[in-house]
């Protein structure tokens, strides 16, 4: 049997992995500036999560939701304290796109409505609705169109306003990442999420702040709309919650109430789910790696906008962003191959950056070393193509 093919893969396989460094089957060491797409918070196979997955597979590793998992609660209440948001309920299940789907569900069993404000550029998944309200026709099967989502542009208060004035009552919730990570890293302003706040409290819908990759400390904050000063009705999370271990949720304010039946996951909340993402809260607060994120993201934003010929370079904490000129679209790739360092794109020539939350100063100037050399043979190679192109036209 061979694999669906519907990933372009590089031809690399890694096999082994420790910190921020990864290792490929010939033994050749890769920088990870890419944390596995957002996904390594506390570093590739940190030996207490690696010691509490195999203390958990010893006793159980599953059994179903029927009955009181006692690591779940303790999960929540770990999870309660980091986040600042105690009060909250934690539902837990498997991926970023049910955790989306899930919150969307739920804001509209809670208000009876069914429109669903969501942003351009805007990635969340792709299950039904989650896809539907992701800004890319192309991965939107027929079957997942709908009438119910409503597309503004991202941070324009006006457009915001004027769909409430018009449609207040209709709408469900207002989905929105803290920072869009697959758009190309773009920072929701303050003054947006502040204004997201005030109508869905205007009107009876729910703040659904996506927070699948741009929550978890990668920020520097525990979730990315907490530099808003603003609380959202339900978080969701995925990415960096497990380390590489699937595992989501989502923290539910205390207003909406549960009823039996209303959600539901086989697999979400298992033992080993929750052994492993324990070990990351774990982690997360006994090495500080919020503060980690912060203080090393600045340093790296800083160093970035040195660099003159890199445009826009934006993001917060760990979560970093920038654009490439034309001349230098190979850069991701020269990174990887020549420098071996894995980096994130967006489309068409933004490079983003998301390594994990415990990456080192050391590292962060090996990185950026490798870039400005990969830039400088880069831009080498332009001119020369340019002067052997001029010569061909010459002749
Ligand atoms: C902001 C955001 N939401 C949702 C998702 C979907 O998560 P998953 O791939 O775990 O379903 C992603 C994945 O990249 C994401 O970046």
């Amino acid at each position: 049997m061979k694999l669906f093919d519907v990933y372009p893969l590089n031809n690399i396989a890694i096999t082994s992995a420790k910190g921020s460094y990864v290792w490929d089957a010939d033994g050749i060491q890769y920088l990870d500036m890419y944390g596995g797409h957002a996904v390594i918070s506390i570093g590739h196979t940190h030996p207490h999560w690696v010691k509490r997955i195999e203390d958990q597979l010893e006793k159980i590793a599953f059994y179903s939701n029927s009955v009181i998992i006692p690591i779940q609660q303790e999960l929540a209440l770990k999870l309660g304290k980091l986040s600042g948001k105690e009060d909250y309920q934690l539902f837990l299940c498997n991926s970023g796109a049910e955790a989306n789907e899930n919150a969307l569900k739920l804001a509209s069993f809670y208000n009876g409505r069914k429109k669903i404000i969501a942003f351009k550029k805007s990635f969340h998944g792709r299950t039904s609705l989650a896809v539907a309200a992701t800004d890319n026709p192309s991965i939107v099967a027929p079957v997942n169109e709908t009438d119910n989502i409503i597309f503004l542009p991202f941070n324009d208060e006006a457009a915001l306003k004027d769909c409430f004035a018009e449609q207040g009552k209709e709408i469900s919730s207002v989905i929105i990442e803290g920072i869009q990570g697959v758009g190309g890293i773009n920072i929701a302003n303050a003054s947006f999420l502040q204004l997201i706040r005030q109508l869905c409290d205007e009107n009876g819908a729910v703040y659904i702040a996506d927070s699948v990759q741009c929550g978890y400390g990668r920020s520097g904050q525990f979730f990315a709309h907490d530099h808003a000063g603003v609380t959202a009705d339900i978080y969701t999370m995925a990415k960096g919650m497990g380390n590489g271990f699937p595992v989501a949720g989502i923290l539910i304010a205390p207003h909406i109430q549960p009823k039996h039946g209303m959600l539901g996951t086989t697999f979400g909340g298992n033992q080993l789910a929750c052994a492993a993402a324990l070990a990351v809260l774990e982690v997360i607060e006994e090495e500080n790696l919020l503060n980690n994120a912060k203080e090393n993201g600045e340093y790296l934003i800083n160093k970035l906008k040195a660099i003159a010929i890199l445009k826009n370079v934006r993001g917060r904490g760990l979560m970093i962003g920038f654009d490439v000129p034309e001349d230098l679209k190979d850069l991701k790739k020269k990174l990887l191959f020549d420098f071996k360092i894995f980096t994130g794109e967006a489309k068409p020539t933004v490079i983003r950056l998301l390594p994990s939350l415990a990456i080192t100063r050391k590292q962060i100037d090996d990185f950026l070393e490798a870039l400005e050399e990969a830039i400088e043979e880069l831009s080498e190679e332009s001119v020369k193509q340019k002067a052997e192109s001029e010569k061909q036209m010459e002749k």
